[in-house]
């Protein structure tokens, strides 16, 4: 299929499932304000609905995530469909066949568990929707390296690679594409971001929530599944990445799998695990649950221009503050003045809750004598309400048929590649007071000068930020 047509209909098994309620639906509705949907959305779900309940769903999840507009909210009533049926039932893909009409270039979201993706795509085929058609799929892409690679050969028997859409929201992030953005927007960075300058790179990912209900998931998943092997490599690919030679989603895509590539898998002595207290009382934990809550981790990169840098990532639930922010750490500059004087200088990226872009600079501190203090230069943000919000963005782009802010089949299996050794073999997880920045252990796994820890401030006042 040419890749500049756009999806004529869209299909959305897991219709009346909880991403459907938090994301789907919000995503629906602010394309719809944009302009940006047109097509016939179908649900699809095994739940004895008809398309009122449906419908009733949908604006139910309006006013509790986002807030409804009545005028797009009427709109999208009127675009959808609702097929009720099992997934493996055959006359399920006949009504939807029937409901897609004339349509020839539907999108398939698969807003469902990995196990069902098989006889979903296959039933897809066999009743004459997949041709000419776009799959979407959500994260988790597998559980390691061969159920990836499993999940891969079921998708690829059906729909080729430039039609498959692997959703990584992160993507979808504004303050992420900015990385990308001000790399390779500004000239000054390149004279420092490479291992003759950095001396660290660490990127920390921290919620201050437990797992919401998500029991069952989180501990079948755990946080380098959940949120490593996924978002927070490819927050690290934006940061380690080369210049693309095209701007096209394959050139881009192909250097990040070349950082993926250039990374050795990860040793059990890079990592630290832990579980914050309480976890196991969480309804669908197994009362002697060794899933990780939490997660840091040291990675090498082999590449020309990172060699020798560490990269740092932690992540975790219940930690002290919501925020992810990176930062990158200049080695010292000689010492001709005195110790006192020297701090690191760094490079942060803040990615939520607010956006910034900051360059820490020693000055000398008040007082007479020669000491150092960082004073940052910064430029940062608060995400305005008519943002893009990363679902509507990714949706969107995998209607458009513009795969750039999608994971590639061979960029998901690199990632796992990375990260399998550690789950097939995981150092023990150590217990966290909630509300910490982890277990003690993780001095383990702590670049040179520390762990930085984001504070979160409440927003500034209108007109007191700048753009970042
Ligand atoms: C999801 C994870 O993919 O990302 C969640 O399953 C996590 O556990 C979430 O909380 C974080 O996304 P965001 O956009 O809220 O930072």
């Amino acid at each position: 299929m040419n890749n500049a047509v756009h999806s004529d209909a869209l299909v959305f098994f897991g219709a009346t499932g909880d991403l459907a309620y938090k994301k789907i639906f919000p995503a629906l509705q602010a394309m719809i304000k944009r302009g940006h949907l047109e097509v016939p959305v179908i649900g699809v779900a095994k739940a004895g609905w008809n398309l009122d309940q449906l419908r009733a769903r949908a604006k139910d999840s309006l006013e509790k995530h986002g807030g409804l507009d009545a005028a797009a909210f009427e709109k999208l009533s009127g675009l959808l469909h609702y097929v009720d049926g099992d997934y493996g039932d055959r006359a399920t893909f006949d009504a939807l066949r029937k409901e897609l009409g004339g349509a020839q270039h539907p999108a398939h979201y698969l807003a469902i568990p990995p196990p069902l993706f098989g006889p979903v795509v296959e039933h897809l085929a066999k009743s004459g929707s997949a041709e000419g058609a776009r799959v979407i799929v959500e994260k988790p892409f597998g559980s390691d390296l061969e159920s990836a690679r499993a999940l891969n050969r079921i998708l690829h028997a059906t729909f080729p690679e430039s039609n498959i859409f692997r959703i990584d929201h992160y993507l979808g992030k504004r303050p992420v594409r900015n990385m990308f953005m001000f790399r390779f927007a500004n000239a000054f960075m390149e004279s420092f971001w490479n291992r003759t300058y950095i001396e660290s790179v660490q990127i920390t990912m921290a919620e201050d929530f437990g797992v919401q209900g998500r029991g069952a998931f989180y501990d079948e998943t755990g946080t380098i599944r959940d949120v490593i092997q996924n978002h927070l490599f490819q927050v690290l690919c934006n940061l380690a990445m080369e210049p693309p030679v095209r701007t096209d989603s394959e050139a881009l895509r192909d250097e990040k799998v070349k950082v993926l590539k250039a990374m050795p898998p990860l040793d059990q002595n890079n990592v630290v695990r832990g579980q914050f207290k309480g976890y196991l009382n969480e309804k669908g934990v197994k009362p002697d649950s060794q899933t990780e809550t939490f997660a840091a981790l040291r990675l090498e990169i082999n590449s020309w221009r990172w060699q020798g840098v560490p990269f740092y990532i932690r992540a975790g639930k219940n930690l002290p503050v919501t925020c992810t922010e990176i930062l990158g750490r200049f080695r010292k500059p000689p010492a001709v003045l005195p110790a006192s004087a020297l701090k690191h200088n760094h490079i942060r990226f803040r990615v939520s809750p607010d956006v910034a872009i900051a360059m820490g600079m020693t000055v000398m501190a008040p007082g007479d004598d020669m000491t150092g203090v960082t004073a940052e230069m910064l430029a940062s943000r608060h995400p305005s309400a008519a943002e893009m919000d990363a679902y509507e963005r990714v949706l969107g782009d995998a209607m458009e048929g513009d795969a750039t802010l999608f994971a590639r089949q061979d960029y998901v299996e690199e990632a796992w590649r990375i990260v399998d050794p550690v789950l097939k073999n995981a150092p023990p997880v150590n217990p966290y007071e909630p509300q910490t920045w982890g277990p003690n252990e993780v001095h383990q796994v702590t670049p040179s000068g520390g762990w930085h820890n984001p504070t979160v401030a409440p927003p500034a006042k209108p007109g007191a930020a700048q753009a970042a």
